[in-house]
């Protein structure tokens, strides 16, 4: 029996191979996606147990159209569908999701094998809209060849930026996902130096650029957010690259977790809006985002008693007694 507020697995690790799921759940198909939710920790065991060092974890996140007709009651404060961001220049779109699969290992067979158990057990109650495969490149660089995660925090400050207390969601992390596609091209045509002055860092070492040389449209420089206290504004980025180059296709799926996904949307306007607005992110005048989403990620405590009949799921499980839910949890597939 895990703790009521254990989380699932948002504080792990970059990995060297992950796959990302969206999907949405079809019309019938809500006690099926229920199921494999309430099931999904036993699946991950069964498979990452036959490798066990290779860290085979996954979260699962829920949308905000999808929680009334998978849980019910009241959602977690923050949850609702993802906003679009329109700025002068760029667009994050928001594209439809009722479920986020975040699927990470060391080796990238176990992540197909959860995956594929995954979609079966979804197969004729959701659809999947988006299924993108990301892979470590050299040293945690992304596709445009900078090193992706380094002010990333770590160990309780990590914990604190990416989990909430919300009573009834405590353990609970809400999750946006973005994919972006890179102009290679537009991108390689620039000096290495200019490159450095879009993302605000050295290429080579990664070491961030001096205040006097950080230009105010650089991708640091407009995620770099303080409350107004001065105190940073931090999220927990698992970004994966991906692509398939003989299509010409090069992308970062862009990932982050935050105890308040206000912080996220913040970073997000900056970056699309500007600040001040019309002072937009450079990096996306290289990168366009063709998804965009929101989910909250419940402990995993939570996920299981999906499982369970509403009267017995006491706080912090589903919320209403309309789901009629109680004897549907099947067998592992
Ligand atoms: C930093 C790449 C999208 C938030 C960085 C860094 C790189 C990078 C190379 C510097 C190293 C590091 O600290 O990780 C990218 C790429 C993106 C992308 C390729 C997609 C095209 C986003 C989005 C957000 C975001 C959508 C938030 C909504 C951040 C934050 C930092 C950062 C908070 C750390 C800033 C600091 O405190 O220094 N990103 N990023 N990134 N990025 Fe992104």
């Amino acid at each position: 029996m895990t703790d009521p507020a254990s989380p699932q697995a948002v504080l792990g690790s970059l990995t060297e191979a992950a796959i990302f799921l969206v999907a949405t759940v079809d019309g019938g198909g809500e006690d099926t996606a229920r199921d494999l939710l309430a099931d999904l920790a036993g699946l991950t065991r069964a498979v990452g147990f036959r490798a066990a060092d290779g860290d085979l974890t996954c979260v699962a996140g829920i949308g905000a159209e999808a929680w009334p007709r998978l849980v019910g009651g009241e959602p977690p404060s923050g949850l609702h569908p993802f906003r679009e961001i329109s700025g002068p220049t760029h667009t994050a779109i928001a594209t439809p999701g009722d479920l986020l699969f975040h699927i990470r290992a060391r080796r990238m067979d176990l992540c197909f094998e959860l995956a594929s158990l995954v979609t079966t057990r979804l197969a004729g109650a959701a659809t999947v809209v988006d299924e993108v495969h990301g892979f470590r490149y050299f040293e945690q660089r992304d596709l445009l060849g900078f090193v992706d995660g380094t002010e990333n925090p770590t160990g309780a400050a990590a914990a604190a930026a990416v989990l909430t207390d919300e009573p009834g969601f405590e353990g609970g992390s809400y999750v946006i996902v973005q994919k972006y596609l890179h102009d290679m091209d537009a991108w390689n045509a620039l000096p290495t130096e200019e490159q450095e002055r879009v993302i605000g860092r050295r290429k080579l070492s990664d070491v961030e650029l001096s205040e006097a040389e950080q230009p105010a449209n650089s991708h640091v420089a407009l995620t770099s957010i303080t409350d107004d206290d001065g105190e940073e504004l931090e999220i927990l980025r698992d970004n994966m690259p991906f692509g398939r180059p003989g299509s010409g296709e090069f992308g970062t799926y862009f990932i982050g977790y935050a105890a308040d996904p206000a912080v996220t949307e913040l970073m997000l306007e900056h970056m699309f809006v500007g600040d001040p607005p019309g002072n937009h992110d450079r990096i996306l005048d290289f990168s366009l985002a063709v998804t965009g989403g929101l989910f909250f990620a419940p402990s995993g405590d939570f996920l299981e008693s999906l499982a369970d009949p509403p009267s017995s799921s006491g706080a912090g499980g589903p919320g209403t007694g309309s789901l009629n839910i109680g004897s549907l949890k099947r067998g592992s597939a």
